[in-house]
């Protein structure tokens, strides 16, 4: 099966958490494998990059790789970095990542992506777009015909910005909601302090690339979580146990 098959074949099925977990696991494992002693590793942010750093723990502490550091990509990758015996180092620091491993919430056929599901889209972007490899970690449910049909797009806002971006983000066919605006816990505040506005196109999103700009060309934006000619892997579990490596 190839990414585009598994794009053409959606609606995915609908798996129930556990079989999620299984899948997100299994993904994980294999994923670690591309990791070499002395290298410098990217940690995305999410239930699924979480399973590759446990896993990469696993690697450090049975001895079947050495010298091998990470990078966090948010304050909860960089914890369970800690918990599970990866040692990590600040980005300014290095000058290279070798491979990078994150999650994403959508993925269509040519390998873009939305990510920021977790609110963690702008550091993760900065690390995956300079790993020599970036290797995206996904169950089948991810893989989508089209990007923006079911999820938003995640966009990383200046709280002192908020007014004019969202009025910005509508004359761009968006309909913006502040991230748990309405919850009595108050809205989502990123690891970097700002807020996250979560973006639907109920038409989907016909040219990723150019909506990623125009996002970020708002002034008050961060980033968004559209990660376009990013990713050079993409490792999807199947629910037959497949793994579609691309
Ligand atoms: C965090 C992300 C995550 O990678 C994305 O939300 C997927 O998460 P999960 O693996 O938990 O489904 O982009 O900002």
């Amino acid at each position: 099966l190839t990414l585009g098959a598994l794009a053409a074949t959606a609606p995915a099925p609908e798996l129930d958490a556990s079989t999620q977990d299984n899948l997100k696991r299994a993904v994980a494992r294999k994923a670690v494998e591309l990791v070499k002693s002395g290298m410098i590793v990217g940690l995305g942010t999410g239930s699924t990059a979480s399973m590759a750093i446990e896993e990469l723990g696993k690697l450090i502490s049975q001895n079947k790789v050495k010298d091998v550091v990470g990078v966090a990509t948010s304050y909860q990758s960089r914890v369970l970095a800690r918990q599970f015996g990866v040692k990590t180092v600040d980005l300014n620091d290095v000058n290279h990542i070798d491979v990078a491993f994150d999650g994403a919430d959508e993925v269509d056929a040519s390998m873009n992506l939305i990510k920021g599901g977790g609110a963690a889209h702008t550091m993760e972007k900065v690390v995956d777009s300079i790993a020599k490899q970036c290797v995206i970690l996904v169950d089948q449910t991810k893989v989508v015909p089209e990007l923006g049909l079911t999820f938003p797009v995640p966009v990383e806002v200046l709280q002192f910005a908020l007014s004019p971006v969202l009025r910005a983000l509508v004359g761009l066919g968006g309909v913006p909601e502040i991230r748990n605006a309405l919850r009595k816990d108050g809205p989502v505040i990123t690891d970097l302090g700002n807020m996250v506005v979560d973006v639907r196109f109920p038409e989907g999103i016909k040219n990723p690339a150019e909506l990623e700009n125009k996002i970020n060309m708002i002034p008050g934006v961060i980033e968004n979580g559209l990660f376009i000619n990013i990713a050079h892997k993409v490792l999807v579990a199947t629910k037959d146990g497949d793994e579609t490596a691309i």
